[in-house]
C-alpha cells in the first residue's frame, strides 16, 4: 500500500512498521511493562457511546478552535515525541510544517532532534516548546529563555517523568545507549533499507537542543547520555512556580492525571494541563486519561484550559473528549506513524485523515461546530425497569 491508499491510523501504523526496523517500530508503539495502559487507553473512548441529534442543519461544519488567544483550524494538534529524527531524518520539522500548513499547534519535544531556533523558523505561529525539566537549573532556565527568544508561544512542562520507565520491547530489543547492534537487528535493518540508507547516510541523529549543554565535540551519544543523566530531574511544585516566574507566556502542564495536581496547578498561575498518560509510556497501572477528564474538568476547567491526548486513534476520539470537556486534543504516535512512513506527506496524510474524521462525526451527530460540542452528546445510560 502507498501513502495515497492510506485511510486511516491503523494503515499508517503498518506503513511505518513496514519501512522501519522492529527495534524503532517497538520504540515508537511500546508501553512500559505489561502494556495494560495502552488498551485501557483505547477502552477508555470506546466506552463512551455518542448520541447523534437530527434534523440540524451541518452545513459546513466548522472546526476553528480558540485556544490561547490564537484560532486554530482543528480541535486537535502534535504531541511531543523525541528522536523523530530516528525514524525519519528531519522529521521534527516535517511534523512542524505539516503542523503551520495546517493551521494547528506543534509541540517540539524536550528531546527533539532539532532546536526551538528551528522551530522558530520553521512554525513561528504554531511552535510550542516541550521542556523536560534539567537536574541543572541553568540548563533548563536557558532553554526556556532560548525558546522565549525564538518566538515559541507556549512552554509545556512535562512532569510525568520522574524516572524512566520500564520499557521491555526495548530492553529486548537493544534499544540502549550507545544502539546495542546485535546480529539480529543488523539483520531486520537490513530488510528495511529505505530506513537503513537513511541512518547509514545520516547516523546517529542528535538530541540537538541540548548541544550546547554537552562537553566540546559531543557526538549523538554524549548528548542521549547527558539528556539521559539530567531529565530524571526532582521535579517539584518549586519548579513550576519559578517557571512561572520566569516563563511571561502560556505555560502548561503535561501529564496531569490527579484532580488535586491539577487545583494545584491552577493556584500556581499556570494556564492550562495536557491530562495524560504519556500515550501509556510511564506508569502502566494509571487509568486512561479519557477517564479522569470529567472529575479535572469539574475542578479546574473554569480557571484554566484543559487539554488531553494518549490513545486517540480516531476523530470520534477527539470528538469524544471535547464533548467530555477537553478544549483541545493531541496526538503523538498518529502523526509520527504518518512521517516515519512518508515524510512530510505522510504527515500531512495523517492530519488529513483526523480532520476528515472529526468533521464526519461532527455531522453525523448533529454539531456544527466545536462549541456545540458538549455533554448533550454522551450517553448516560439508565438503569432499566422490565
Ligand atoms: C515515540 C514517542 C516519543 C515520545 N516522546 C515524548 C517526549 O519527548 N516528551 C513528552 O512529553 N512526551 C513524549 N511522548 C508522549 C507524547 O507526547 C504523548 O503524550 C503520547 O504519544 C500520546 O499518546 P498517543 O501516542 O496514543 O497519541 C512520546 C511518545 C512517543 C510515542
Amino acid at each position: 500500500m502507498s501513502i495515497d491508499k492510506a485511510i486511516n491510523y491503523d494503515d499508517l501504523r503498518r506503513l511505518a512498521k513496514r519501512r522501519l526496523p522492529q527495534i524503532a517500530f517497538d520504540f515508537i508503539e511500546g508501553g512500559a511493562d505489561d502494556e495494560i495502559g495502552l488498551d485501557r487507553n483505547q477502552q477508555a473512548f470506546r466506552d463512551v457511546a455518542l448520541v447523534p441529534r437530527y434534523m440540524r442543519n451541518i452545513d459546513g461544519i466548522n472546526q476553528k478552535t480558540e485556544l490561547f488567544g490564537r484560532t486554530y483550524d482543528h480541535p486537535f494538534g502534535i504531541s511531543p515525541t523525541g528522536l523523530v529524527g530516528l525514524f525519519r531524518h528531519g522529521g521534527d520539522l516535517m511534523l512542524a510544517s505539516a503542523a503551520r500548513d495546517a493551521n494547528i499547534p506543534f509541540v517540539m519535544s524536550g528531546s527533539a532532534n532539532c532546536t526551538v531556533e528551528d522551530v522558530g523558523k520553521t512554525a513561528p505561529d504554531h511552535g510550542w516548546f516541550q521542556l523536560y525539566a534539567a537536574r541543572d537549573n541553568k540548563i533548563s532556565e536557558d532553554m526556556i529563555r532560548r525558546a522565549e527568544a525564538a518566538g515559541l508561544s507556549t512552554l509545556v512542562l512535562t512532569v510525568d517523568v520522574p524516572v524512566h520507565s520500564n520499557r521491555e520491547r526495548n530492553a529486548r530489543n537493544g534499544f540502549t545507549r550507545p544502539l546495542k547492534m546485535t546480529m539480529e537487528t543488523r539483520l531486520d535493518a537490513m530488510s528495511h533499507p529505505g530506513w537503513l540508507l537513511d541512518y547509514l547516510k545520516n547516523g546517529m541523529p542528535v538530541i540537538s537542543n541540548w548541544l550546547p549543554y554537552a562537553k566540546n565535540g559531543a557526538n549523538a551519544d554524549d548528548v542521549a547520555n547527558l539528556v539521559s543523566e539530567q531529565v530524571t530531574a526532582p521535579l517539584t511544585w518549586d519548579n513550576v512556580a519559578r517557571y512561572r516566574e520566569i516563563w511571561p507566556r502560556n505555560l502548561v502542564l503535561k501529564g496531569i492525571m490527579h484532580v488535586d495536581d491539577a487545583i494545584k496547578a491552577a493556584e500556581l498561575g499556570v494556564d492550562g494541563i495536557v491530562v495524560s498518560n504519556h500515550g501509556a509510556r510511564q506508569l502502566d497501572r494509571s487509568p486512561g486519561s479519557l477517564e479522569v477528564l470529567p472529575d479535572i474538568v469539574a475542578a479546574v476547567g473554569d480557571r484554566m484550559t484543559v487539554m488531553l491526548d494518549s490513545g486517540v486513534q480516531r476523530g470520534s476520539d477527539i470528538v469524544t473528549a471535547l464533548c467530555l470537556g477537553a478544549k483541545f486534543v493531541f496526538t503523538g504516535r498518529f502523526t509520527l506513524y504518518g512521517v516515519s512512513a512518508a515524510a512530510k506527506p505522510g504527515a500531512d496524510k495523517a492530519l488529513d485523515i483526523i480532520g476528515r474524521e472529526v468533521e464526519l462525526i461532527m455531522a453525523q451527530m448533529g454539531a456544527p461546530d466545536i462549541a456545540s460540542l458538549g455533554d448533550e452528546f454522551i450517553y448516560k445510560p439508565q438503569p432499566r425497569n422490565y
